[in-house]
C-alpha cells in the first residue's frame, strides 16, 4: 500500500473519500450531513462505518463514513483504530484508492499511517489466491512529518509480523543472523557455537544443542555521537519451541514458530532506527537457537553455568527461554548500558493471567516499567505490571545447583521474572512478557489471526523520547 499525503482536499476526485464523524456532530460535507445524519440517522459511534454512493453530486464516486465516537474522548491511538476499519471496509468493497479527509489534529498522521498499516496485512505469500488490497492511501490535512513517522512504524510492525508469521522452516537463527547484518545503518556482530562457548553461555548452548540448526548470538548497535543514554534492547529468540525433551503436546506445539517474536520485535525496531534517527545508543540483542528433542539435547537433571558463573539445574528443558535469556541479560549487563528492556514469548502462565490483551511488564525499575505501560498507553498496547516478590524465587531453590529453571507452576510468569533478575547486573531492567499478545488464534480488533507486531510501537515511541 502506498501512502500520500496532500493539502488539496475535499475537491480531488476518486473513488472513495473517507472522512471522521464525532457523535452529536456534523461533517463538512452538506451531501453527508444531509443524507446520512439527518436521513439516516448515522450517529458516528465509534468504530461504525456508513458507505454512501455520491450519484454525480461529488468529485468522488462514493463516501465512507467512520464513526469516530466522542469527540473529547478521541485519541491518537483512536485516529490509528477508525483507519484501520476504513482501511478493512474499503478492501471489502474492494476500493483501490482512498482520500482520507479527517477534521483533527494533524499530529494524529502518525497514528493514521500506522492504521493503515495494520489493516493493509495479510500474510498471503504462500497463498495461490491474495487478498484484496488498497493500493493508494492519500491523507489530507495531516503533517507529512507525521505522516512518514508513521509509515516508518507500520513498515516495522508489518516487518515484524512477517518474520514471525514465518515458518520455523525458513526463519532459522542463521536467518535471523543474515537478516540483522543486512540492516543499514546498525553494526552487527554474529557470534557462533564456539564463540559463545568461549564467553561461557552454556545455558543458551544448552537450550540449542539438541537442534541441527546451529545457535547464533546477535549483537546488533545504532551508534549516534554524545549519546543522551545507551539502552540494551533484548528478544527471545527461539526459532521453534517445540519443548525439547519435556515435549510439548501438539496442540500446544502449534504455534511455536512465534516463540521469536521478541526477536523479530527487537530486528523491526533496530531496522527502523537509521531513518527515526534517536539521540540514543541502542544495542538490539538476540540469542537465537531451537529448542529441540534429540539425542544431542540438554536434559532435565543437567546442570548449567551462565555467563555470570552462576549455576542452573534444569527442572523442565520446555522452560528454555529464561536460559537464552540468561546469557543474552549478562552480556547486556556486561556493556555497561543505562537500561536493559527484554521483551520475550516466554510464559503461557502470563497468557492464562492477562489472555491476548495484555502483555505483562516487571523488573527492577518501578519508573521505567511505569514509563512502559504510559508508552504502551500512548502507543496503543496494553501492558500490565506484574509483580517481581523475592518470594516468588523460593519455588526455584535448586539442592545442588544455584537454582532451578522452574517451580510451582503458580505464578509461572512473576517466577520467570526473579530468575530473570539473577542475571541482570544494571539499575534499570524491564521484562515484558508476550507470550499471550505476540500470537493471535484469532482476529482481535484490527488484527487478522497470527503475529501482532507486539512491542514494535512501544519501544520505538520509548526510544524516541
Ligand atoms: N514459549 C513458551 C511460552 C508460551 C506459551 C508462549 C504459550 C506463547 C504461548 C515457553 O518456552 C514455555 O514453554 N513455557 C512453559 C514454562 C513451564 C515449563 C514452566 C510454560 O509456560 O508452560
Ligand atoms: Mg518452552
Ligand atoms: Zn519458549
Amino acid at each position: 500500500m502506498k501512502i500520500n499525503v496532500t493539502e488539496n482536499v475535499t475537491s480531488t476526485p476518486c473513488e472513495v473519500l473517507v472522512i471522521g464523524k464525532f457523535e452529536g456532530e456534523k461533517t463538512p460535507i452538506e451531501f453527508v450531513n444531509e443524507y446520512v445524519i439527518e436521513k439516516d440517522k448515522f450517529e458516528g459511534k465509534f468504530g461504525e462505518t456508513y458507505l454512501i454512493h455520491t450519484l454525480g453530486k461529488l468529485p468522488q464516486d462514493k463516501i465512507l463514513v467512520v464513526g469516530c465516537g466522542k469527540k473529547e474522548d478521541f485519541n491518537a491511538v483512536k485516529m490509528s483504530e477508525v483507519t484501520s476499519k476504513a482501511v478493512k471496509k474499503l478492501q471489502q468493497i474492494k476500493a483501490k484508492k482512498a482520500l482520507f479527509d479527517f477534521d483533527v489534529k494533524e499530529d494524529y498522521g502518525k497514528y493514521a499511517a500506522i492504521g493503515a498499516f495494520i489493516a493493509d496485512y495479510y500474510f498471503d505469500k504462500y497463498k495461490s489466491e491474495k487478498k484484496d488490497r488498497v493500493e493508494e492511501i492519500t491523507f489530507a490535512k495531516f503533517s507529512a512529518k507525521q505522516v512518514e513517522e508513521g509509515i516508518i512504524f507500520g513498515e516495522a510492525m508489518k516487518f515484524t509480523r512477517d518474520l514471525a508469521n514465518e515458518p520455523a522452516q525458513n526463519a532459522t537463527p542463521s536467518k535471523l543472523a543474515e537478516i540483522a547484518l543486512g540492516i543499514d545503518g546498525i553494526d552487527t556482530k554474529i557470534y557462533d557455537k564456539e564463540q559463545c562457548k568461549e564467553m561461557g553461555m552454556g545455558a543458551f548452548l544448552a537450550v540449542g544443542q539438541g537442534s541441527a540448526q546451529p545457535p547464533k548470538f546477535i549483537h546488533m548497535k545504532y551508534s549516534v555521537e554524545n549519546p543522551k543514554k545507551r539502552i540494551a534492547i533484548i528478544g527471545k529468540g527461539i526459532c521453534f519451541d517445540s519443548g525439547g525433551l519435556d515435549i510439548k503436546p501438539a496442540a500446544s506445539m502449534l504455534t511455536m514458530k512465534d516463540d521469536m517474536s521478541g526477536a523479530a520485535c527487537i530486528l523491526g525496531v533496530m531496522k527502523s532506527l537509521k531513518a527515526l534517527a534517536p539521540d540514543i545508543e541502542v544495542h538490539g540483542i538476540i540469542a537465537a537457537c531451537e529448542n529441540m528433542p534429540s539425542g544431542s539435547s540438554y536434559k532435565p537433571g543437567d546442570i548449567l553455568t551462565a555467563k555470570n558463573g552462576k549455576t542452573i539445574e534444569v527442572d523442565n528443558t520446555d522452560a528454555e527461554g529464561r536460559l537464552t535469556l540468561a546469557d543474552a541479560l549478562c552480556y547486556a549487563s556486561e556493556l555497561g548500558v543505562d537500561e536493559i528492556i527484554d521483551i520475550a514469548t516466554l510464559t503461557g502462565a502470563c497468557m492464562v493471567a492477562l489472555g491476548t490483551i495484555a502483555s505483562g511488564v516487571m523488573g527492577n525499575s518501578e519508573e521505567l516499567i511505569q514509563e512502559i505501560i504510559k508508552t504502551g498507553e500512548e502507543s496503543g498496547e496494553k501492558f500490565w505490571q506484574l509483580p517481581m516478590f523475592k518470594d516468588y524465587f523460593n519455588g526455584l531453590k535448586s539442592e545442588i545447583a544455584d537454582m532451578k529453571n522452574t517451580g510451582s507452576r503458580f505464578g509461572g510468569a512473576s517466577a520467570a521474572g526473579v530468575f530473570l533478575q539473577e542475571f541482570v547486573d544494571c539499575p534499570k531492567w524491564a521484562h515484558i512478557d508476550v507470550a499471550g499478545t505476540a500470537f493471535l488464534d484469532k482476529p482481535q480488533k484490527e488484527f487478522i489471526s497470527g503475529a501482532t507486531g507486539v512491542g514494535v510501537r512501544t519501544i520505538l515511541n520509548y526510544i524516541l523520547k
